[in-house]
Protein backbone atom coordinates (compact mmCIF):
# COMPACT_ATOMS: atom_id res chain seq x y z
CA UNK A 1 0.00 0.00 0.00
CA UNK A 2 1.20 3.67 -0.95
CA UNK A 3 1.24 6.14 1.46
CA UNK A 4 -1.22 9.00 1.77
CA UNK A 5 0.77 11.32 4.50
CA UNK A 6 4.02 11.35 6.14
CA UNK A 7 5.09 13.00 9.34
CA UNK A 8 8.62 13.09 10.15
CA UNK A 9 10.02 14.30 13.39
CA UNK A 10 7.02 16.64 14.43
CA UNK A 11 7.42 19.05 17.48
CA UNK A 12 4.21 21.19 18.26
CA UNK A 13 4.53 23.20 21.76
CA UNK A 14 1.83 25.91 22.67
CA UNK A 15 3.51 28.62 24.74
CA UNK A 16 1.31 30.28 27.34
CA UNK A 17 2.13 34.18 28.71
CA UNK A 18 1.32 35.23 32.12
CA UNK A 19 2.61 37.74 34.27
CA UNK A 20 6.52 38.00 34.25
CA UNK A 21 6.23 34.01 32.92
CA UNK A 22 5.76 32.28 29.94
CA UNK A 23 4.73 28.86 29.74
CA UNK A 24 5.65 26.14 27.16
CA UNK A 25 3.64 22.78 26.39
CA UNK A 26 5.68 20.52 24.81
CA UNK A 27 2.31 18.84 23.40
CA UNK A 28 4.27 16.70 20.48
CA UNK A 29 7.34 15.72 20.53
CA UNK A 30 8.80 13.83 17.90
CA UNK A 31 6.22 11.85 16.06
CA UNK A 32 6.84 10.38 12.93
CA UNK A 33 4.49 8.09 11.39
CA UNK A 34 2.59 7.34 8.04
CA UNK A 35 -0.71 7.03 6.67
CA UNK A 36 -1.36 4.03 4.19
CA UNK A 37 -3.97 4.19 1.75
CA UNK A 38 -7.23 2.85 2.69
CA UNK A 39 -6.13 1.91 6.41
CA UNK A 40 -7.49 3.16 9.26
CA UNK A 41 -4.87 4.32 11.50
CA UNK A 42 -5.69 4.66 15.06
CA UNK A 43 -4.05 6.92 17.58
CA UNK A 44 -4.59 6.27 21.41
CA UNK A 45 -3.40 7.11 24.72
CA UNK A 46 -4.41 9.19 27.75
CA UNK A 47 -5.97 12.68 28.18
CA UNK A 48 -3.15 15.37 27.48
CA UNK A 49 -0.95 12.69 25.48
CA UNK A 50 -0.77 15.42 22.47
CA UNK A 51 -3.88 13.33 20.34
CA UNK A 52 -5.92 16.30 19.22
CA UNK A 53 -2.68 18.33 18.63
CA UNK A 54 -1.50 16.11 16.83
CA UNK A 55 -4.70 16.04 14.57
CA UNK A 56 -4.91 19.71 14.45
CA UNK A 57 -1.11 19.74 12.86
CA UNK A 58 -1.95 17.84 10.41
CA UNK A 59 -5.17 19.83 9.87
CA UNK A 60 -2.56 23.27 9.68
CA UNK A 61 -4.39 24.54 12.60
CA UNK A 62 -1.83 25.11 14.81
CA UNK A 63 1.62 26.04 14.06
CA UNK A 64 4.63 23.31 14.00
CA UNK A 65 7.42 23.95 16.10
CA UNK A 66 9.87 21.97 13.64
CA UNK A 67 9.41 18.68 11.38
CA UNK A 68 7.23 18.02 7.97
CA UNK A 69 4.15 16.84 7.06
CA UNK A 70 3.58 15.62 3.87
CA UNK A 71 0.89 14.88 2.15
CA UNK A 72 1.53 12.76 -0.84
CA UNK A 73 -2.22 13.36 -2.44
CA UNK A 74 -1.04 16.81 -3.24
CA UNK A 75 1.90 18.26 -3.60
CA UNK A 76 4.88 16.15 -3.32
CA UNK A 77 7.15 16.39 -0.82
CA UNK A 78 5.97 20.41 0.26
CA UNK A 79 5.10 20.66 3.94
CA UNK A 80 1.35 21.02 4.86
CA UNK A 81 2.23 24.24 6.94
CA UNK A 82 4.58 25.65 3.62
CA UNK A 83 1.12 25.63 0.88
CA UNK A 84 0.47 29.10 0.14
CA UNK A 85 -3.42 29.70 0.18
CA UNK A 86 -4.88 28.13 -3.04
CA UNK A 87 -2.79 24.82 -2.11
CA UNK A 88 -4.68 24.82 1.39
CA UNK A 89 -7.94 25.47 -0.17
CA UNK A 90 -7.15 21.94 -2.06
CA UNK A 91 -5.98 20.62 1.25
CA UNK A 92 -8.73 21.24 3.13
CA UNK A 93 -10.84 19.60 0.22
CA UNK A 94 -8.93 16.50 0.71
CA UNK A 95 -8.67 16.25 4.08
CA UNK A 96 -11.49 16.40 6.85
CA UNK A 97 -11.83 16.26 10.15
CA UNK A 98 -15.02 14.92 12.40
CA UNK A 99 -14.76 16.05 15.90
CA UNK A 100 -15.96 14.54 18.94
CA UNK A 101 -19.21 16.70 20.14
CA UNK A 102 -21.62 16.87 17.76
CA UNK A 103 -23.92 19.32 19.20
CA UNK A 104 -21.20 21.93 18.78
CA UNK A 105 -20.00 21.29 15.60
CA UNK A 106 -23.20 21.45 13.47
CA UNK A 107 -24.07 25.14 12.72
CA UNK A 108 -28.10 25.73 14.82
CA UNK A 109 -29.27 27.85 12.14
CA UNK A 110 -28.83 25.97 9.25
CA UNK A 111 -30.52 22.82 7.79
CA UNK A 112 -29.31 19.90 7.13
CA UNK A 113 -29.35 20.13 3.40
CA UNK A 114 -27.57 23.44 3.48
CA UNK A 115 -24.89 22.24 6.14
CA UNK A 116 -24.16 19.50 3.58
CA UNK A 117 -24.57 21.43 0.24
CA UNK A 118 -22.58 24.45 1.66
CA UNK A 119 -19.18 22.90 1.15
CA UNK A 120 -19.76 21.69 -2.35
CA UNK A 121 -20.72 25.36 -3.40
CA UNK A 122 -17.58 27.13 -1.51
CA UNK A 123 -15.36 24.47 -3.46
CA UNK A 124 -16.79 22.84 -6.24
CA UNK A 125 -18.01 24.32 -9.91
CA UNK A 126 -21.41 21.58 -9.64
CA UNK A 127 -24.71 22.56 -10.51
CA UNK A 128 -27.53 22.75 -8.23
CA UNK A 129 -29.12 19.89 -9.58
CA UNK A 130 -25.36 17.80 -8.86
CA UNK A 131 -25.37 19.39 -5.78
CA UNK A 132 -28.59 18.14 -4.59
CA UNK A 133 -27.68 14.85 -6.35
CA UNK A 134 -24.51 14.69 -4.30
CA UNK A 135 -26.28 15.61 -0.91
CA UNK A 136 -28.73 12.88 -1.24
CA UNK A 137 -26.22 10.03 -2.01
CA UNK A 138 -24.11 11.07 1.14
CA UNK A 139 -26.96 11.42 4.01
CA UNK A 140 -28.29 7.64 2.24
CA UNK A 141 -24.72 6.59 2.85
CA UNK A 142 -24.89 7.40 6.41
CA UNK A 143 -28.14 5.61 7.70
CA UNK A 144 -30.30 9.26 7.16
CA UNK A 145 -32.61 9.38 4.03
CA UNK A 146 -33.96 12.73 2.00
CA UNK A 147 -36.61 13.73 4.75
CA UNK A 148 -33.92 14.76 6.89
CA UNK A 149 -32.59 17.66 4.65
CA UNK A 150 -35.50 19.85 5.53
CA UNK A 151 -34.65 19.26 9.35
CA UNK A 152 -32.33 21.66 11.94
CA UNK A 153 -29.68 20.00 14.11
CA UNK A 154 -31.53 20.30 17.17
CA UNK A 155 -34.17 17.96 16.26
CA UNK A 156 -32.10 14.89 15.39
CA UNK A 157 -30.29 13.12 18.32
CA UNK A 158 -26.35 12.89 19.32
CA UNK A 159 -26.39 9.64 17.13
CA UNK A 160 -27.88 11.26 13.76
CA UNK A 161 -26.04 14.34 14.48
CA UNK A 162 -22.76 12.59 14.29
CA UNK A 163 -24.06 10.92 11.23
CA UNK A 164 -24.66 14.32 9.69
CA UNK A 165 -21.21 15.60 10.60
CA UNK A 166 -19.42 12.16 9.01
CA UNK A 167 -21.32 13.19 6.17
CA UNK A 168 -20.70 16.68 5.93
CA UNK A 169 -16.61 15.21 6.31
CA UNK A 170 -17.46 13.09 2.72
CA UNK A 171 -19.58 15.03 0.94
CA UNK A 172 -16.66 16.62 -0.74
CA UNK A 173 -14.96 12.57 -1.18
CA UNK A 174 -12.20 13.44 0.79
CA UNK A 175 -8.77 11.23 0.47
CA UNK A 176 -8.00 11.47 4.16
CA UNK A 177 -10.27 11.97 7.28
CA UNK A 178 -9.26 12.74 10.63
CA UNK A 179 -11.68 11.56 13.37
CA UNK A 180 -11.13 13.05 16.82
CA UNK A 181 -12.88 10.66 19.51
CA UNK A 182 -15.86 10.56 17.15
CA UNK A 183 -18.07 8.45 19.46
CA UNK A 184 -17.09 9.01 22.79
CA UNK A 185 -19.68 11.79 23.28
CA UNK A 186 -22.47 8.48 22.36
CA UNK A 187 -23.81 5.86 24.10
CA UNK A 188 -22.33 2.90 23.63
CA UNK A 189 -25.50 1.30 21.80
CA UNK A 190 -25.03 4.72 19.67
CA UNK A 191 -21.49 3.85 19.38
CA UNK A 192 -21.44 0.11 18.17
CA UNK A 193 -24.07 1.89 15.32
CA UNK A 194 -21.67 4.50 14.48
CA UNK A 195 -18.60 2.38 14.61
CA UNK A 196 -20.48 -0.10 11.82
CA UNK A 197 -21.53 2.22 9.56
CA UNK A 198 -17.81 3.47 9.85
CA UNK A 199 -16.70 -0.18 8.99
CA UNK A 200 -18.97 -0.56 6.07
CA UNK A 201 -18.13 2.93 4.70
CA UNK A 202 -14.44 1.94 5.31
CA UNK A 203 -14.66 -0.95 2.17
CA UNK A 204 -17.77 0.97 0.30
CA UNK A 205 -15.27 4.10 -0.07
CA UNK A 206 -12.37 2.37 0.58
CA UNK A 207 -12.03 5.60 3.19
CA UNK A 208 -8.08 6.71 5.07
CA UNK A 209 -8.58 7.25 8.41
CA UNK A 210 -7.09 8.36 11.20
CA UNK A 211 -8.82 7.09 14.12
CA UNK A 212 -8.54 9.08 17.60
CA UNK A 213 -9.75 7.48 20.64
CA UNK A 214 -8.13 6.36 24.29
CA UNK A 215 -10.69 3.60 24.20
CA UNK A 216 -9.06 0.60 23.11
CA UNK A 217 -11.90 -1.39 23.04
CA UNK A 218 -13.50 0.85 20.09
CA UNK A 219 -10.05 0.91 18.62
CA UNK A 220 -9.71 -2.95 18.71
CA UNK A 221 -12.82 -3.53 16.71
CA UNK A 222 -11.92 -0.80 13.97
CA UNK A 223 -8.33 0.04 13.19
CA UNK A 224 -5.99 -1.63 11.10
CA UNK A 225 -2.93 -0.54 12.70
CA UNK A 226 -2.33 1.39 16.43
CA UNK A 227 -0.19 4.01 17.58
CA UNK A 228 0.32 4.54 21.24
CA UNK A 229 1.34 7.94 22.42
CA UNK A 230 2.60 9.10 25.66
CA UNK A 231 3.50 12.81 26.53
CA UNK A 232 4.06 13.90 23.12
CA UNK A 233 5.78 10.76 21.73
CA UNK A 234 4.76 7.66 20.20
CA UNK A 235 5.60 4.58 22.33
CA UNK A 236 4.73 1.87 20.33
CA UNK A 237 2.90 1.00 17.32
CA UNK A 238 1.60 -2.21 15.11
CA UNK A 239 -0.75 -3.79 13.42
CA UNK A 240 -4.05 -4.04 15.39
CA UNK A 241 -3.59 -7.49 16.11
CA UNK A 242 0.07 -6.96 17.22
CA UNK A 243 -0.59 -4.37 19.68
CA UNK A 244 -3.35 -6.57 21.39
CA UNK A 245 -1.64 -10.00 21.11
CA UNK A 246 1.56 -9.10 21.70
CA UNK A 247 1.60 -5.93 24.04
CA UNK A 248 5.24 -4.60 24.43
CA UNK A 249 5.95 -1.16 25.35
CA UNK A 250 4.77 -1.20 30.07
CA UNK A 251 2.54 1.48 29.07
CA UNK A 252 0.24 -0.61 26.41
CA UNK A 253 0.24 -3.17 29.26
CA UNK A 254 -1.09 -1.07 31.26
CA UNK A 255 -3.26 0.34 28.93
CA UNK A 256 -4.77 -2.81 28.12
CA UNK A 257 -4.76 -4.31 31.43
CA UNK A 258 -7.57 -1.81 31.96
CA UNK A 259 -9.81 -3.74 29.61
CA UNK A 260 -10.26 -6.54 31.83
CA UNK A 261 -11.22 -8.80 27.80
CA UNK A 262 -7.63 -7.86 26.79
CA UNK A 263 -5.64 -6.79 29.45
CA UNK A 264 -2.90 -10.21 29.76
CA UNK A 265 -0.91 -8.87 32.09
CA UNK A 266 -2.48 -7.78 35.20
CA UNK A 267 0.54 -6.65 37.21
CA UNK A 268 1.22 -3.88 34.51
CA UNK A 269 -1.29 -1.08 36.19
CA UNK A 270 -0.64 2.27 35.14
CA UNK A 271 -0.38 4.21 38.44
CA UNK A 272 0.21 8.18 38.83
CA UNK A 273 -0.71 11.15 36.62
CA UNK A 274 1.20 12.33 33.59
CA UNK A 275 4.43 14.15 35.06
CA UNK A 276 4.21 18.24 34.62
CA UNK A 277 7.82 17.93 33.43
CA UNK A 278 9.22 15.58 30.76
CA UNK A 279 11.41 13.24 31.99
CA UNK A 280 14.92 13.89 29.86
CA UNK A 281 15.37 10.30 29.69
CA UNK A 282 12.83 7.76 28.74
CA UNK A 283 9.22 9.79 29.08
CA UNK A 284 7.72 7.03 30.78
CA UNK A 285 10.19 6.42 33.34
CA UNK A 286 8.41 8.52 36.39
CA UNK A 287 5.71 5.68 36.14
CA UNK A 288 7.18 3.03 34.63
CA UNK A 289 7.95 0.01 37.02
CA UNK A 290 10.66 -1.52 34.94
CA UNK A 291 12.76 1.84 35.32
CA UNK A 292 16.17 1.14 35.60
CA UNK A 293 19.47 3.79 35.79
CA UNK A 294 19.63 3.92 32.06
CA UNK A 295 15.75 4.67 30.92
CA UNK A 296 16.41 7.87 33.00
CA UNK A 297 19.55 8.50 30.65
CA UNK A 298 18.63 8.53 27.55
CA UNK A 299 15.46 8.51 25.21
CA UNK A 300 14.85 4.56 23.85
CA UNK A 301 14.66 4.88 20.05
CA UNK A 302 12.60 2.42 18.21
CA UNK A 303 13.34 -1.25 18.01
CA UNK A 304 11.32 -3.47 15.22
CA UNK A 305 9.64 -6.48 17.10
CA UNK A 306 8.43 -7.21 13.57
CA UNK A 307 8.51 -5.41 9.91
CA UNK A 308 5.14 -3.65 10.90
CA UNK A 309 5.32 -3.59 15.17
CA UNK A 310 7.97 -1.13 16.69
CA UNK A 311 8.44 -0.13 20.54
CA UNK A 312 10.35 2.32 22.30
CA UNK A 313 11.79 0.91 25.58
CA UNK A 314 15.42 -0.24 26.77
CA UNK A 315 14.14 -3.45 28.06
N1 LIG B 1 -4.50 25.72 23.19
C1 LIG B 1 -3.68 25.21 24.10
N2 LIG B 1 -2.88 26.02 24.86
C2 LIG B 1 -2.03 25.51 25.78
N3 LIG B 1 -1.90 24.18 26.03
C3 LIG B 1 -2.67 23.33 25.31
C4 LIG B 1 -3.60 23.81 24.33
N4 LIG B 1 -4.24 22.73 23.78
C5 LIG B 1 -3.72 21.65 24.39
N5 LIG B 1 -2.79 22.00 25.32
C6 LIG B 1 -1.99 21.09 26.15
O1 LIG B 1 -1.24 20.26 25.28
C7 LIG B 1 -1.19 18.93 25.77
C8 LIG B 1 -1.80 17.99 24.73
O2 LIG B 1 -3.19 18.28 24.63
P1 LIG B 1 -4.15 17.56 23.59
O3 LIG B 1 -5.46 18.26 23.62
O4 LIG B 1 -3.46 17.47 22.27
O5 LIG B 1 -4.26 16.10 24.23
P2 LIG B 1 -5.28 14.91 23.90
O6 LIG B 1 -4.44 13.67 23.86
O7 LIG B 1 -6.09 15.22 22.71
O8 LIG B 1 -6.19 14.87 25.21
P3 LIG B 1 -7.76 14.46 25.34
O9 LIG B 1 -7.78 12.94 25.32
O10 LIG B 1 -8.13 15.01 26.68
O11 LIG B 1 -8.51 15.07 24.22
C9 LIG B 1 -1.93 18.94 27.10
O12 LIG B 1 -0.97 19.13 28.11
C10 LIG B 1 -2.84 20.15 26.98
O13 LIG B 1 -3.09 20.70 28.26
S1 LIG C 1 12.71 2.39 28.67
FE1 LIG C 1 12.74 1.88 30.84
S2 LIG C 1 11.34 3.35 31.81
FE2 LIG C 1 10.95 3.40 29.62
S3 LIG C 1 9.28 2.00 29.34
FE3 LIG C 1 11.13 0.83 28.98
S4 LIG C 1 11.65 -0.07 30.98
FE4 LIG C 1 10.14 1.54 31.35
MG1 LIG D 1 -8.14 15.45 22.37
Amino acid sequence: MTNLLEINNLYVEYKTAKINETTVVKAVNGVSLSIKKGEIYAIAGESGCGKSTLAKAIMNLVPIKSGKIVFLGNNQNKGVNDYNKSELKEYRKNVQMVFQNPYSSLNPKMKIGEILEEPLIINTDFSKEDRKKRVIDIITKVGLNETHLDNYPHEFSGGQRQRIAIARALVLNPKLIIADEPVSALDASIQAQILNMLNELKSELNLTMIFISHDLSVIKFLADRVAIMYLGEIMEEGKTTEIFENPTHPYTKALLSAIPKYGKTSEEILSGDLPNDIPSGCKFSSRCKHSAGECDLRCPEFHQITETHKVRCLL
